[in-house]
């Protein structure tokens, strides 16, 4: 199997597809906003922009199974050649005309995660990983941050309504009488990216969908950090828990927010 075509490929039609997007961002008035659920938006760009990528990945990699946030697939026969797509995360962010989403795309090779884009237009960010080759964005290695405590730690956390709220405002009271500051960008690859980086210290967020968070924990990994489990049971396919830390941190907020085994 070529990753290096894979991953050539990845940042290409991710290009491609930030450029559609941010087309569509700079027009968003004209966009219809539709509810899938509670405070989960979709529009036409997210649809269209999903249509693209698979397009793309189709023409070049026929025999690849695709696993996308709006056109749904992967299924449990799917995981030895895996496209994982987030068209847009952070719908709610785009709608608002907020500057924190991304177009998102990873391929797994037998259910392990070989490689990573996530192109920010906005903010002209594009972040790039490879198992075991490290991460970048524009072309500069990203290494995370080295903060020993949490009396110094800038912390990123999300929530959504596909959990519930009260452990994430209980650990939050506890962490902020640790002395944390935290910040919450609203976009879960933002966040993993900004972990990757250095600029937070960690993220949280207590269930996400593989496009959410498999583009982002790669980048971390490959940056130096250290994740839970992730694809724990039926993760790779089917969502879980998401802590990314910096690695000094990831044994105390391990045990603050219940996320035990680490990838
Ligand atoms: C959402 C964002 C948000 C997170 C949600 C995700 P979407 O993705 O990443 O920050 O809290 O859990 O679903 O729906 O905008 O692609
Ligand atoms: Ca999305």
């Amino acid at each position: 199997m070529d990753l290096d075509a894979r991953f050539q490929a990845a940042v290409n039609i991710a290009e491609e597809a930030a450029t559609l997007a941010l087309q569509f961002f700079e027009r968003r008035s004209e966009l219809t906003v539709e509810l899938k659920g509670l405070q989960d938006h979709v529009t036409k760009a997210d649809r269209e922009v999903e249509a693209l990528i698979r397009k793309r990945l189709h023409e070049r990699f026929p025999e690849d199974a695709l696993l996308g946030e709006e056109q749904g697939g992967g299924g449990s026969n799917d995981t030895k050649a895996l496209w994982v797509i987030d068209p847009i995360d952070g719908t709610t962010n785009f709608v608002r005309g907020l500057p924190h989403w991304g177009v998102c795309i990873a391929f797994c090779k037998d259910e392990e995660p070989e490689l990573s884009v996530i192109i920010n237009p906005v903010l002209r960010e594009k972040y790039v990983a490879r198992r075991a080759r490290g991460a970048m964005c524009n072309d500069r290695p990203l290494a995370v941050s080295k903060t020993p405590k949490l009396s110094e730690a800038v912390l990123g956390m999300g929530s959504s309504k596909k959990s519930p709220h009260e452990p994430y405002v209980d650990v939050l009271g506890k962490l902020l009488a640790e002395g944390i500051e935290y910040r919450r960008i609203g976009c879960a690859s933002m966040n993993l990216a900004a972990v990757a980086s250095g600029k937070l210290d960690s993220f949280f967020e207590a269930k996400l969908s593989p496009w959410d968070a498999l583009p982002g924990m790669l980048l971390v990994k490959e940056a130096g950090g250290r994740c839970n489990d992730y694809l724990e049971g039926d993760g790779l396919l089917k969502g879980n828990s998401v802590l990314a830390t910096n690695g000094p941190l990831y044994d105390v907020l391990a045990a603050a927010f219940g996320v035990w085994t680490e990838y």
